[in-house]
């Protein structure tokens, strides 16, 4: 009991002095969606976020309602379309995440999702170009390989860009895979940092049973909810993770380390020009990234067949921005 206090006001005071000395605000377009209203919340609970913008097509002011009586310091607003609603939405945001867009069907792969989902990120993107230039940009709508240089494309074509506040949301691969490596391994899954792992102990059909299921997680939960939708709860505490680690970098923690798709120099040298891999975090947004490290054949072989696909991914936003800008 005396720990349970304890551990509350120690929380308090944390979250009384984030929020005095950084006023952040956050914007979540999409924010009435599956993944949005969860995410809203998460960001409501958010010490760090001192004001939440919700915006959707429709139900932004609802959500926005029911999210405003919780009780921690931020502010939250809900937006519709009407007049400037985006506009007051986003201006003055230092996050803005993108989960607006359809979800994946069984039987529907995430490229599926481009010919309507590529019109709504570029659209939300015009709008966040002209209001919010300098915000960084979450972008969780897919397929994340396309939509990202979607986003990129817009702001290139106002002089916007800045490739170091531009991220594909891929935090929830990781989760996933911190997870089940976790299950197979008996270890504690939020300790699991995936890619830095000792993996050798686990090899042959168990290596490949875990690839395949990390590789198609997704689909595991499209096929559970029987048409309802795809990952929407599990997403929204990936994506309010990586909009926690944005906000403590913004803030001065050194070493934040995220894995999150990127205009990265990896790949350049093959036309590639996103990529994602683990990313150091600062105030200005990509601090540092790093490369995939040393990998054995077995991987080597899945990194091809990813490199591949990933270039028509990347090409397909590009021209499509191209020919509809
Ligand atoms: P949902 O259909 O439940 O919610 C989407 C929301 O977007 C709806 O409230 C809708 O009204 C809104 N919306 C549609 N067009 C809009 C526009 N132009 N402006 C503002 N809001 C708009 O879908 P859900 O499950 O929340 O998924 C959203 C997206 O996230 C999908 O593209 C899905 O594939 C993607 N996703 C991404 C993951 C990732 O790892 N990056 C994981 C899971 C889903």
């Amino acid at each position: 009991m005396f720990a349970a206090r304890r551990t509350a006001s120690l929380f308090q005071k944390r979250a009384f002095s984030a929020s005095a000395i950084n006023a952040s605000k956050v914007s979540v377009l999409g924010a009435a969606g599956g993944i949005g209203q969860p995410l809203s919340l998460l960001l409501k609970l958010n010490p760090r976020v001192s004001e939440l913008a919700l915006y959707d097509i429709r139900g932004g002011p609802g959500v926005a309602a029911d999210l405003s009586h919780i009780n921690t310091n931020s502010t939250v607003t809900g937006y519709n379309p009407d007049a400037s609603g985006l506009r007051d939405c986003l201006e003055g945001s230092e996050i803005i995440l993108i989960p607006a867009g359809v979800p994946r069907k069984p039987g529907m792969t995430r490229d599926d999702l481009f010919n309507t989902n590529a019109s709504i990120v570029r659209d939300l993107a015009k709008a966040a170009a002209e209001a919010a230039p300098k915000a960084h940009v979450l972008v969780i709508a897919n397929p994340v390989n396309s939509t990202v240089p979607i986003v990129a494309e817009v702001y290139k074509a106002r002089n916007v860009y800045d490739p170091k506040r531009l991220f594909g949301v891929t935090t929830l691969d990781v989760v996933r895979a911190s997870r089940f490596i976790s299950q197979v391994q008996n270890t504690n899954p939020s300790g699991e940092a995936v890619p830095v792992s000792n993996h050798s102990s686990i090899a042959g059909q168990a290596r490949d049973a875990l690839v395949n299921r990390i590789q198609f997680g997704g689909d595991e939960v499209v096929k559970a909810k029987d048409g309802a939708g795809s990952a929407t709860l599990s997403m929204a505490m990936a994506g309010a993770r990586f909009a926690e680690s944005l906000l403590r970098a913004a803030q001065g923690e050194k070493g934040v380390i995220e894995p999150t798709f990127v205009d990265s120099p990896l790949y350049k040298d093959q036309g590639i020009d996103f990529f994602a891999s683990r990313v150091e975090l600062g105030p200005n947004g990509v601090e540092k990234i790093n490369s995939v490290g040393e990998i054995n054949e077995y991987e080597q072989g899945l990194l091809d067949a990813c490199l591949t696909d990933l270039k028509k991914n990347i090409q397909k936003g590009v021209d499509f921005v191209k020919a509809n800008p």
